[in-house]
Order: structure tokens, then sequence, then C-alpha cells
């Protein structure tokens, strides 16, 4: 080892009020798990001491509870950026209490270099191990951790003895030159290797390395797909067979992207099971269990994908399988899973959740009645944008039947209508494609909304045709729905007053 050993204690202890810092990972693996702690531990002694102690926290997505959970119950966070998804976090920029920057994925990176967010004091990158030359064999997840490596002024490394050294080979670590010198990303299928196996760090900056023994992978299991999910992923594999029948779509098929949760889980349920489909490559940011299976089974092909973000279990299975699997799986930096050019080149199929979408196809991903921020935008956009066919889902109705996901008009716009193709719910697959904002709105409804709201839709688009226009809207109802809900706890109950 040719760095100095370090408790998390004394590493934490380098980590001064208003410093940057950026984690390694991307969801939960690959995040550091210890001295994060004891940095929220050395902010909770610092706030008894009457001293202000806060830092902007840069991850490459979401983190786990050992990093925002205590970073945020120990009020120790000043900025966070790109992503989170953590309940704990949530509650606290919700309640203004610290600034929360969502940003496209693919983008964290490149923004950091160019110079947007100042200066980053420290990384803190958890590894499997460290090569004789110095450099480092990542975790479970790439993140942003090659960019941080480089951009950092000091690196600490946390050393994860629970990582098995057969994971060594599956990381591919390219960081592209940035402009005017950048290149073409020599990506041109998803299984094309572009950069290396290790992350390159200047020896100079590294402080230490504290050694840890942390258990891996997500603690909660995934809830099983339900009747809504299933009839969602079924209608989406009946959409996708029908588009390769009508030559939409190659009869080989095209990369998938596939979001993260149980809807995600149910629509590869479906693939996996389809005698249509033929087996099929990933070029996605984040693989769940549901993806070992396809691997495993030979369904799936090959994924390419930012993170391993399986259970516990499945991460299990994962280390004690993945001999198997080097020829199956690429990890690499958020910014080259997630990135446009490689995306529209190799002509991925996106498949994400909405909260919400409105008769026109515009999407809310990440903030509930408008203000609430549930997740935040993700990868979301990477794909959409840049997808051969973009494709939404959420089941038609949520809380009893309370709120209709397909509203007149989104609280919050993630992705415009420019960018969506496809919407899916339970109740049927809408397509948005060679249609204008009107023929759209009728397609939503009858396709896509659920039959309670469909009479209540239809009226207020009714409603709206007396004011005429390309898109039909009435500032006065859009938001009906939503009022509704507010006031009385119900969607049923709008009153369009006219
Ligand atoms: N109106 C009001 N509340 C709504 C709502 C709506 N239309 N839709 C969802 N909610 C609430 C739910 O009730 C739930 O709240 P609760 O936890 O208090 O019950 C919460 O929002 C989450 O809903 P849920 O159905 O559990 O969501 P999910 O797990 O399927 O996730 C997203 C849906 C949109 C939040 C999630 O996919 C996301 O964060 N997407 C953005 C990032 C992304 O797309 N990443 C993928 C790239 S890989």
């Amino acid at each position: 080892m040719i760095y100095p050993i370090l408790t998390p204690e004394e590493a934490a202890e380098f980590v001064q009020n208003g410093h940057t810092i950026g984690v390694s990972g991307f969801t939960i693996p690959g995040n550091p798990k210890k001295v994060p702690v004891a940095i929220a531990a050395k902010a909770r002694r610092e706030h008894e001491a009457g001293r202000e102690f806060r830092i902007n926290l840069f991850s490459g997505a979401s983190t786990n509870d050992y990093t925002d959970g205590e970073l945020s119950r120990a009020h120790a966070l000043n900025f966070r950026a790109p992503y989170q998804s953590l309940p704990e976090l949530r509650k606290h920029i919700n309640a203004g209490e610290l600034h929360y920057n969502d940003r496209h994925l693919s983008e964290m990176a490149q923004e950091f270099r160019y110079g947007y967010y100042g200066k980053m004091d420290i990384a803190i990158i958890e590894v499997q191990s460290i090569t004789d030359e110095g450099d480092l064999i990542l975790g479970t997840a790439v993140g942003n951790s090659p960019t941080w490596l480089k951009v950092a002024d000091k690196v600490i490394i946390e050393m994860n003895d629970q990582i098995p050294e057969s994971i060594r080979g599956l990381h591919d670590i390219y960081v592209p030159l940035d402009p005017p010198c950048r290149r073409e990303i020599p990506i041109y299928s998803a299984h094309d290797r572009a950069g290396t196996v290790t992350a390159h760090v200047d020896p100079k900056k590294v402080i230490g390395v504290v050694p840890t023994s942390m258990p891996l992978g997500k603690e909660e299991a995934f809830t099983p797909v339900d009747d809504t999910t299933r009839r969602i992923g079924e209608n989406v594999c009946a959409f996708l067979i029908n588009e390769m029948k009508q030559g939409r779509m190659p009869k080989t098929f095209l990369p998938i992207q596939s979001g993260v949760g149980n809807i995600a889980n149910a629509v590869l349920d479906a693939l996996e099971s389809s005698t249509e489909i033929p087996p099929f490559e990933m070029y996605t940011e984040v693989v769940q269990d549901s993806v070992l299976k396809l691997l495993e089974s030979g369904r799936c092909k090959f994924a390419s994908t930012c993170s391993m973000t399986f259970s516990h279990e499945a991460m299990m299975e994962f280390f004690a399988n993945v001999d198997k699997l080097h020829d199956k799986l690429l990890m690499r930096p958020s910014e080259i899973s997630n990135n446009p050019e490689v995306i529209r080149r190799i002509g991925v199929i996106s498949m994400n959740t909405a909260i919400e979408a409105d008769l026109f196809g515009n999407i809310n991903s990440s903030h509930v009645g408008g203000t609430r921020l549930m997740n935040g935008i993700g990868g979301s956009g990477d794909f959409t944008r840049n997808a051969y066919t973009s494709i939404f889902m959420c089941p038609s109705i949520k809380k009893d039947d309370c709120i209709s996901t397909i509203v007149p008009m989104v609280t919050h716009v993630d992705h415009t209508l420019h960018s969506v193709d496809i919407i899916v719910t339970d109740q049927g697959v809408a397509d948005l494609r060679f249609k204008d904002p009107i023929q759209c709105a009728h397609e939503i409804i009858e396709k896509a909304a659920h039959p309670v709201y469909r009479p209540l839709l239809r009226e207020y688009l009714h409603l709206c045709e007396k004011r005429g226009g390309h898109v039909l809207m009435d500032p006065d109802i859009a938001l009906a729905f939503h009022s509704a809900l507010v006031k009385e706890g119900d969607m049923r109950k709008v009153n369009f007053g006219k």
C-alpha cells in the first residue's frame, strides 16, 4: 500500500466548513460508507460548539443513508446536486434547508470540469483495490468518480473488503476531452469498450486510505409486480412487438434503457417472457435485480450501465457468478452511460416513469403537485430527448382513484411534448407521433386515461375549444384537477365552474 491508512474520523478532519465534496457511486452502490458518517459527526460537534459547518455535496446520482441521510440529519449540507432519492434528504430540501440543483446526470461531470461549480476540495471514493501503480479499481458503480479524481484537490479512498477481486475488468473508464478538443466517443454498439479498467488518480492528491468492511446492495426488496404494473409491462411489450412488425424498429431489435422501480421491473419481466422480442442489449444507467435474471437466462445479451443497483441478495448472487458475466456487462461513468451522442447513435429505446402526464404529452417526473420534490429528473432527460423511441409509463390512477396521472396540464415540466413519443398506462398505449397537439389530447384520453376520468378530460377539452388555438388550454381551469385534489382530496370532484 503506497498511501497512509486513516480512520474515518482522521479522514473527516480534512473536511472543513464550506468545502465542496464529491462522492463516488451512483444510486446506493459505490458510495462511501464510513467517512460521510464521520463528517456528519464532526458537523454535529461543530454545531454544538456554536460554529457553522455545512458542505456542498456532489455525487453521481442518489446516495445511501450513510451519506445523504447522515449529512442531512446533521444539517451539514448547504448545496446538493445532481440527484437524490432519500426520504430524509427530500424532507430537508422541501423544508428549504439547503439548496438542491436538479441536473441531467450526463452533464454533471463536464459541468464541473467547465468550472460551473468552482473547485472541488475533496473527493471521497469507494474502491475495491489499488493497483501497484496507485490507480483505482472502483466498486459496484462508477458515477462521476473519474472526473472527481481529476478535479478534486485532495482524495480520500475508502477501500471496502466486501467487494470481490473478481469485479476487476467490469469497469470501462473513459473521460472525454472538453470542447473544443472533444472527439466522438468510440462506442458504436452497447457492448463496445471505450476506456480502461482502472481509474487514474495523481498519488500526490491522496490523503490516505480508510479500510472498510461494509455490506453492499439495497436492504429493502423490490415490491412484487402487481396487476397494474403487469398490465403496463404487457402494454409496453405489445407496443414494441408491433413496432417491429410495422418495420419502424429493426427485427434485430434495439438496445433498451429502463429506469428503476417497480414499473421498470414489470416491463423487464414482460420482455423476459416475450417470444417475439429477440434477445436484446441494454444501454442504461442502472441494472437492478431483474436484469441479473435476464443476463443469466440469455434474454439480455449485454448490459452497459453505470451502477449495479441490486438488492443485497442479488448482489451476493452477482458476486458469486461474476466470472460468468465478464463478457456481458460494463460499468461506465454516468457521462458515458447516459451520453446523448451514444444514445442517439445506437438507437436506444428509453422507458421511464412519470409522476403525471398532460393531454399534450408534457411530463412531470420530479415534483408532486408542482412544488414538492420527489427525487429529480435523474437520467430520464438524457435518454428521452435522444432516444430512438421515447416511452413514459405510469399507472392511470393512484391513491384509490383520487388521482388521475393524466391531467389537463402538468404542474411541473421535466420533459416537453417535443421529446415524448409514447405514453403507456395500465389502460393502453397513446402514440403521440404524427399528431398535432389536439390529436394527441384525444389519443391520450381514449388510450391512456382511466375510464373514470375520461368524461372529465373530454369536458375540459370541450370547454377549451371556445378559446381555440393550436393547443387547447384555458388558464382558468388548466389546474382544476389539482385544485380538486388539494381542496377535496379527490380529482373526481373537479369543478370547472363554467
Ligand atoms: N400526484 C400526486 N402524487 C403522486 C403522483 C401524482 N400524479 N404520482 C406519484 N405521486 C406520489 C405517490 O403517491 C408517492 O407518494 P407516497 O410515497 O407518499 O405514497 C410518490 O409520489 C412516489 O410515487 P410512486 O408511485 O411510489 O413512484 P415510483 O416509485 O413509481 O417512482 C417517479 C415514480 C416518477 C417518482 C420515479 O420514477 C422518478 O423519480 N423518476 C425520475 C427519475 C428517473 O426517471 N430516473 C430514471 C432514469 S434511469
